[in-house]
């Protein structure tokens, strides 16, 4: 397959060149545009809008089908090659199974729409007709209707001539399934592999590709080396399998497949270091191994997900225009995708995403529970509120989802009362706590939604909690503004946390993560996308600090009181709301510069001889005292 040469033919404005650049691209191939090998009074004649005749273009044939014949590494030439007896003379010579034609046509009027957009060619409009004249319908080759993309006609070349595919996705779920549609439809050209598991997993790959029109052309696998040899290299190729040994499986049997060069991305929830464990793996073999941050859920997959990579730079720039054209865009149109940082940054910030995604459910949950049960409004009630908020500078996708959950209906009822409130999780906010524990960052707020979601997980422990007490009952009086308030600077302060905990592992990692194109990359296609996270994006290109921002702080302040008054009130409800009153308790705590903790560090010297600083001494040194 290495010495193929391919020929794509057409009228001048049909496109030849720019499919010609991405064919040679696709195939690692020399490329080769025919009007460089005319001579001079060939393109004087063209210029001046006079057509070539035949004895004008008989010593570039020939030089052509030298160049052809001396070619021993591929080639892929855009030439008019308007006749068959041009095509003869630049087939002479070469064997007939290593050549390849393809002749893209299309209407004059296309064609000379896009001559009229193109700069800075020789080729005058005016021979157009010449050229439209003299053309023959070629009998051997592919022929393309040129009206589709030329990421469209590629990936017809691709999948007609069965030519070597863009990228390999493994592991058809639901987000497997939904990023291959997505790559599908930005026209890739895809090669599929689902393992098989009877009577669970039969040709979940063939059957993808039956099922939905836009994997029509892609290639489906249940055999590992027969994908891995239908991908072009570098192979690029995207996990999608569950986290944990599934990823070690798959990525144990690829290692003997690959060669030197390979990517390989797992875009699935992994632990950081699992995924740096990979990285030095996949290095000994010369493989690269990308860490693929998702966040999105199956639309976001499908749609448009946001996309944070960790790894090797190299290894980015080989993927980065598949992952940034399947990613969601942000208001100005950029990709919410990018290379975060090496090694695990990539699902180390998905990481902590997750954790500030703990965090806002949690706010949203216990803003909702206030608002229906010590405030007594109607589900239908609390969403029209919350729809209120939306409008005026909270919007979020978390928000949107909310509102939409507590006007879901089955029946007279709302559903939402039929979903039991045993909470689950699936282990990253665990890993951003026990992370956070290990770095020393302050997540108050991600860790109390992680162990609100305990709490509800203890469901029969409660109810029998439940029957035995009775919490001391009062009114609360809370003012919903001061609520909305509260819950505008609570998140503020998850976020702060968030960014905060993303630094320090930056910082012990030597990773150099920009927070602010972190938050911008944020800004769509995840599920923590906000009108915040945009504000979060400006405010962090001043200040790595968030809260130090000088118009957050003025915002802060305001919005301080009614956080004060909230939790104050809130305190004499009979239900537990650790995130806002977790929220006050880290603002305060943080804005404290003289703290309790000298106690601490006087109780650890007492009874451990622990040692501790003193205020009158700044040269860090250590005391003790003989404390009994
Ligand atoms: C995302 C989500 C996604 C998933 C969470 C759910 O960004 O698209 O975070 O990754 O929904 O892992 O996690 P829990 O099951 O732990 O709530």
């Amino acid at each position: 397959m290495n010495n193929h040469v391919y020929i794509i033919t057409g009228v001048s404005g049909s496109g030849k060149t720019t499919i010609g650049q991405l064919l040679a691209a696709h195939l690692a191939y020399p490329f080769a545009d025919a009007d460089a090998f005319h001579p001079p009074e060939n393109i004087s004649k063209m210029s001046a809008g006079i057509p070539l005749t035949d004895a004008d273009r008989a010593g570039w044939l020939l030089a052509l089908n030298q160049y052809i014949r001396q070619q021993k590494n591929g080639l892929v030439l855009a030439c008019s090659a308007l006749k068959q007896s041009y095509r003869n003379q630049l087939a002479q010579g070469v064997a007939e199974d290593s050549l390849h034609w393809i002749h893209l046509y299309g209407e004059m009027d296309l064609v000379r729409r896009r001559m009229a957009e193109r700069k800075g060619h020789f080729m005058p409009e005016s021979l157009l007709v010449s050229q439209f004249d003299t053309w023959e319908k070629p009998d051997a080759g592919l022929l393309i209707p040129i009206l589709q993309t030329p990421e469209e006609i590629l990936r017809q070349i691709i999948s007609t001539m069965a030519l070597p595919t863009q990228w390999g996705l493994a592991g058809l779920g639901v987000m497997g399934l939904n990023l291959a549609r997505n790559f599908a439809r930005r026209g890739f050209a895809l090669s599929l592999y689902n393992r098989h598991v009877s009577g669970t997993e039969e040709k979940v790959a063939e059957k993808a590709v039956n099922q939905y029109p836009e994997l029509k052309e892609a290639q489906a696998f249940e055999s590992l080396p027969d994908f891995v040899q239908s991908l072009a290299r570098p192979r690029k190729i995207l996990l999608m399998v569950n986290a944990g040994a599934a990823v070690d499986q798959v990525f144990e049997a690829l290692i003997p497949l690959l060669e030197p060069g390979d990517v390989i991305m797992d875009g699935g929830n992994s632990h950081y270091e699992d995924t740096q464990r990979r990285q030095a793996e996949a290095a000994k073999h010369d493989l690269f191994f990308l860490g693929v941050g998702v966040s999105g859920g199956e639309s976001g997959a499908l749609n448009g997900p946001a996309i944070m990579c960790g790894g090797d730079a190299q290894a980015y720039a080989q993927v980065a225009a598949g992952l940034e054209s399947i990613a969601a865009k942000d208001a100005g149109g950029q990709a919410c995708a990018a290379l975060i940082g090496p090694g695990g940054a990539g699902h180390f910030v998905k990481m902590a995403h997750n954790g500030i995604e703990y965090a806002e459910m949690q706010l949203l949950a216990e803003v909702y529970g206030v608002l229906r049960w010590d405030l007594g409004y109607t589900p239908d009630e609390v969403a029209e509120i919350l729809t209120q908020w939306a409008e005026n500078g909270l919007q979020s996708y978390l928000l949107e989802i909310t509102i939409a959950i507590l006007q879901r209906r089955e029946g007279s009822d709302w559903l939402l009362d039929k979903i039991s409130d045993k909470a689950a999780h699936k282990g990253t906010g665990s890993w951003a706590s026990i992370a956070a524990s290990e770095l020393g960052a302050p997540l108050t707020m991600m860790t109390e939604a992680l162990f609100a979601r305990f709490v509800a997980a203890l469901r029969d422990h409660r109810q029998v909690m439940a029957a035995a007490y009775t919490a001391p009952q009062h009114k609360v009086t809370l003012d919903k503004d001061d609520l909305k308030q509260a819950y505008q600077l609570a998140r503020w302060v998850n976020h702060q946390q968030g960014f905060q905990f993303i630094q320090m592992a930056a910082k012990q990692y030597q990773w150099q993560v920009n927070l602010s194109e972190l938050a911008r990359i944020w800004t769509n296609g995840c599920i923590i996308r906000s009108e915040l996270m945009q504000l979060a994006q400006e405010y962090l290109s001043d200040s790595p600090d968030l809260l130090l921002h000088p118009d957050l702080k003025n915002t802060v302040t305001a919005l301080w009181p009614s956080l004060q008054r909230t939790v104050s009130a809130l305190s004499f409800s009979s239900r537990a709301y650790p995130c806002l009153m977790s929220a006050l308790a880290a603002l305060n705590g943080s804005v404290t510069a003289h703290s309790a903790a000298h106690l601490i560090q006087a109780q650890r010297d007492y009874f451990g001889a622990h040692l501790y600083e003193r205020v009158d001494d700044p040269s860090g040194k250590k005391y003790h005292t003989h404390w009994e």
